[in-house]
């Protein structure tokens, strides 16, 4: 097996070493090839994503990811350089599970996914402001193809892991062209899987419902902008953003990447959660590898490890357990 590795900038740099440990205690083998991206190469190199990452992570079409820092306001040539590799790779899906962990600030019953669409939406990135400098545009899209595919995706997921109910998340009332194509061809597909309930939902009761009874959600189908909103809600769910992992899958590619950020307050301290990119790393390893022992090892190692050390966003805030300390505990609790 070969691994594109690209650690980014802030706690990337600290939580993609703590996956690569555990993915070598129980894949000896693997090739690592390690790859620059992010903010911090940008200043120094001009680009956010050099063609030799590009390279790479199209060759060998499986690559772990830490984070990038993105200003939030536009810098010449600067581009998030996770929205542009998932697009390259075709990983036209984002599935982020928020499951139970045995932490004190995880909910207890909760286990769902949200499926993320991966390659539109608000995420083309097509903004212009006019020359009056006072009213800005930002182009939405969505087509018929990548909701059929990232719907099939999900409807096949959720058959292969047993999951009950696909719940389909929009704002058709309010956006019925665009949000009405997504639910349009999302409910076309739900009908090839009658033996999954589907069900669907407006966004902002979603959030609601999301906030109120998440035990109520098993798997979340929508598009990219209230994806990303719903997985970093329900990852308050999960014990916090530090612990819950994400996959942007396509057909032929997988790009690993917890759901957190580069977390600058706490970046460099070596005190970052490195849950959330191992578990990351597992699902790369279930559904791009196709080593579903391996992955169900590492989650069972980390459940082990946090149920044996009472660990709450806030141990690894105030720096009670490192890093480097989990993840050795990480490991010598494989089995
Ligand atoms: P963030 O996810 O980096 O941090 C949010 C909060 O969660 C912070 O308090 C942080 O300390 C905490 N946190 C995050 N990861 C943690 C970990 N592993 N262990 C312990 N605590 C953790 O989101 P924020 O602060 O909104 O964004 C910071 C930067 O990261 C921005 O430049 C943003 O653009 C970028 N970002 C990049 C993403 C990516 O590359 N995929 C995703 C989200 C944000
Ligand atoms: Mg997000």
């Amino acid at each position: 097996m070969e691994l594109c590795v690209i650690e980014g900038d802030g706690v990337g740099r600290e939580v993609i070493p703590a996956a690569l440990r555990v993915l070598r205690a129980v894949l000896p083998d693997v090739v690592v090839h390690n790859a620059h991206a992010g903010y911090d190469y940008f200043k120094t190199h001009g680009t956010p994503l050099p063609q030799e990452t590009i390279d790479l992570a199209l060759r060998y079409r499986a690559v772990l990811y830490g984070a990038a820092d993105s200003p939030s306001f536009p810098v010449e040539g600067y581009y998030s350089p996770i929205i542009r590799l998932r697009r390259l790779l075709q990983t036209y899906a984002s599935l982020r599970p928020t499951r139970y962990l045995p932490v004190a600030t995880a909910r207890t019953g909760v286990d769902l996914m949200v499926i993320r669409e991966n390659t539109e939406d608000l995420y083309v990135v097509s903004e212009q402001t006019d020359e009056s400098g006072h009213t800005s545009t930002a182009q939405k899209i969505i087509t018929r193809g990548a909701t059929e595919r990232v719907s099939r995706l999900a409807y096949e997921l959720a058959r292969n892991e047993g999951r009950e109910k696909v719940t389909i998340v929009h704002k058709a009332n309010i956006l019925p062209q665009s949000d009405g194509l997504f639910r349009r061809v999302a409910l076309e597909i739900a009908t090839e899987y009658p033996d999954v309930i589907t069900d669907e939902l407006l966004v902002d009761t979603a959030a609601y419902w999301m906030v109120k009874e998440p035990t109520r959600f098993d798997m979340i189908l929508t598009s990219n902008m209230y994806g990303d909103i719903l997985s970093d809600m329900a990852a308050a769910w999960g014990g916090g953003l530090g612990f819950v992992p994400a996959l942007n899958l396509g057909d032929d590619a997988a790009i690993a990447e917890p759901v957190h950020g580069a977390a600058p307050d706490i970046a460099g301290k070596g005190i970052a959660n490195p849950t959330a990119a191992i578990l990351s790393m597992a699902m790369l390893l279930h559904h791009q590898w196709k080593l579903p022992e391996l992955a169900q090892r590492i989650w069972d190692a980390v459940c082990v490890t946090l149920r044996h050390g009472d660990h709450t966003v806030d141990t690894f805030a105030e720096g009670a357990i490192g890093t480097e300390a989990f993840t050795d505990h990480v490991i010598a609790n494989l089995i």
